[in-house]
């Protein structure tokens, strides 16, 4: 099995770049037939969401959708009283208009739910949420997850966007830790 080691931890290869593309191509289809017509934004969540929202933008087949990018200023205060992350650099007005929120990966749900509460206070007409990835033994919270691509443990992983401590990002395929 392919390994490779970020910092103090050894990973395994658990999802190939290959699968990772076809179940993309799936959730673009998907949008594709759901979403023509309605002048999509499609809301990338930086860092980690940047390959996920790459593959997944070039594959949306109608011209009339706009992709932009933000992120969620780092936490003010002891990340254990649950302080809310601000949503920051959204430029475009998105009262009346289909957000897409583009995720890496859901696994608390709770970035997520709030990202959803802070946007649905601009007066979108709809918030849907596409997430790569997906921990459901990891959520917390009851969140509306519209598309979402493969369902995996409970396990930290690394690659396609997701880092370990800022290394890993750009490996093409996704790692699992290694449980020694
Ligand atoms: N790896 C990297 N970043 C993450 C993970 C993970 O498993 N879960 C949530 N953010
Ligand atoms: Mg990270």
């Amino acid at each position: 099995m392919k390994r490779v080691k970020i910092h103090d931890k050894e990973f395994e290869l658990f999802i190939s770049h290959e699968k990772i593309q076809s179940v993309v191509e799936q959730m673009a289809e998907k949008m594709n037939a759901e979403l023509v017509g309605k002048n999509p934004l499609f809301l990338c969540i930086l860092n980690g969401s940047f390959m996920f929202a790459a593959e997944l933008f070039k594959r949306i087949n109608f011209v009339e959708s706009e992709i932009s990018f933000v992120k969620l200023a780092s936490y003010v205060g002891d990340q254990t009283t649950g302080t809310v992350k601000e949503l920051i650099g959204l430029n475009e007005d998105i009262e009346g208009r289909t957000v897409v929120v583009l995720e890496d990966i859901v696994d608390t749900g709770i970035t997520i739910d709030n990202i959803q509460q802070q946007l649905k206070r601009m007066n979108p007409k709809e918030v849907l949420v596409a997430t790569m990835l997906l921990k459901p033994d990891a959520l917390k919270k009851d969140v509306d997850l519209k598309y979402v691509g493969i369902e995996i443990p409970n396990d930290f992983i690394v690659g396609c966007g997701l880092d370990y401590d800022g290394h890993g990002r750009n490996l093409i395929d996704i790692y699992s830790i290694v449980k020694e």
